[in-house]
């Protein structure tokens, strides 16, 4: 038997205002898309902002429903919308994701499972990495420069 360890790289910016021009933009897309939420059970808004390799945007949030697995993820919606939307652009480089809680706050926001295992089939497919920005509680933001650092031993077939 070996032991071994697994450790990830990410950044921590500080606030939204350190980013690069393009990703700030596209984080203040991602706060914005949380206004579309359609979130009556949980109350948690998130938006998510993914941006294209031809520079344009499409944004998702959570949609909810009452028979609840039906519900979907922001970061699936986008992802798929995007897919959907413009199969002849499957080709992302940043993803921002944003909550806001009941009260209106923003806080954290971090992909759950199967939004990982669906952000890693398109990275993989396209064959170079998807950087993803999560806005933390306080306004500091963590950066992983590839989804592969958020989901290793991952499922493929
Ligand atoms: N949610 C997302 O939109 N993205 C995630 O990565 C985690 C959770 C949504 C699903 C549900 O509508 C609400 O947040 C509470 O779980």
């Amino acid at each position: 038997m070996a032991e071994k360890t697994l450790t990830i790289k990410y950044k921590e910016h500080s606030s939204i205002d350190t980013l690069s021009e393009t990703d700030k933009e596209l984080m203040l897309r991602a706060i914005a898309a949380t206004d579309g939420a359609y979130a009556p059970y949980s109350g948690f808004h998130v938006g998510a902002a993914l941006r294209l390799a031809d520079g344009s945007v499409v944004v998702g949030n959570n949609q909810e429903n009452a028979a609840y697995p039906s519900g979907l993820c922001a970061e699936r919606t986008a992802l798929f919308a995007a897919s959907a939307q413009r199969p002849d652009m499957r080709n992302y480089t940043a993803l921002a994701i944003a909550g806001r809680n009941a009260a209106g706050e923003l806080c954290e926001a971090s992909p759950c499972g199967a939004c990982r295992q669906v952000m890693l089939e398109y990275e993989q497919q396209q064959g170079h990495a998807l950087r993803v920005l999560c806005l933390q509680r306080g306004g500091s933001v963590r950066e992983v420069s590839s989804v592969a650092d958020l989901m290793p031993f991952s499922f493929s077939m």
